[in-house]
């Protein structure tokens, strides 16, 4: 099963429903990052008019949360209707707690890594996660370039959930994903794919969806 996730971090903020409109009969989940200025360099949405997004939008919504103290700034994100949230490693002193109370408010639980973070550092963790992201660039900015150099860690994550009971655990990588890349990712072990400026700057952003599809089918 293959999941592609457009990001709107490069798309028209000032029409979102138009560019959600754009991909909604032909992606899976509509994937949307918050930056708080602190834990990255760049500032998205308050939790408000993320509430109002994750409302408004006619596809489940993957929530990445590039926010520091993640331990309470969750928090009005569990009420809020995303369907799965992914919190950062590096942004938590409890990351057990948070991803059970993500899970207690019935959404699916993320666990990113930015590169610097190996997953020989999470995987006590995998009983408590529905996802894993490996960043495929430092997390902040959309139109960054693919590290190729994060594959042996997606290769490390999917050898080692499938060889403890966690098959069905996602593998998700985000950054800089592409026609050129997404196979590489996919011939790794990824399964749910995130793609920024490769859907929103291409002039079919639906057709891109489906052509980024077929080429992970294929890669696989
Ligand atoms: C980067 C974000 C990504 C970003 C990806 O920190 O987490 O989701 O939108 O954008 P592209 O696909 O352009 O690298
Ligand atoms: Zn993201």
């Amino acid at each position: 099963m293959i999941r592609i996730c457009p990001s709107i971090l490069n798309a028209n903020f000032d029409d979102l429903p138009g560019e959600i409109a754009k991909i909604a009969q032909v992606a899976d989940y509509l994937h949307l990052d918050l930056m708080d200025n602190l834990f990255v360099p760049n500032f998205t949405f308050s939790a408000e008019d993320a509430a109002k997004i994750i409302d408004e939008s006619s596809l489940p919504v993957d929530v990445h949360l590039m926010i520091d103290n993640v331990d309470q700034t969750v928090r009005p994100y569990l009420s809020s209707a995303a369907a799965s949230i992914t919190i950062h490693y590096e942004a938590s002193t409890d990351p057990a707690t948070t991803l059970k109370a993500i899970r207690a408010a019935k959404k699916r639980a993320g666990l990113a890594l930015k590169p610097g973070t190996d997953f020989d550092a999470v995987v006590g963790l995998m009983e408590l996660v529905d996802m894993v992201l490996v960043m495929t660039v430092e997390p902040g900015f959309g139109g960054q370039s693919f590290m190729s150099e994060m594959m042996p860690k997606v290769a490390k994550a999917r050898k080692y959930l499938d060889q403890n009971g966690f098959s069905g655990s996602w593998l998700q990588v985000d950054g800089g994903i592409s026609i050129d890349t997404i196979g590489i990712a996919a011939k790794a072990g990824a399964d749910t794919f995130v793609a920024g400026s490769a859907i929103y700057r291409s002039e079919d952003p639906a057709a891109m969806v489906d052509r980024l599809r077929s080429i992970a089918i294929s890669s696989r």
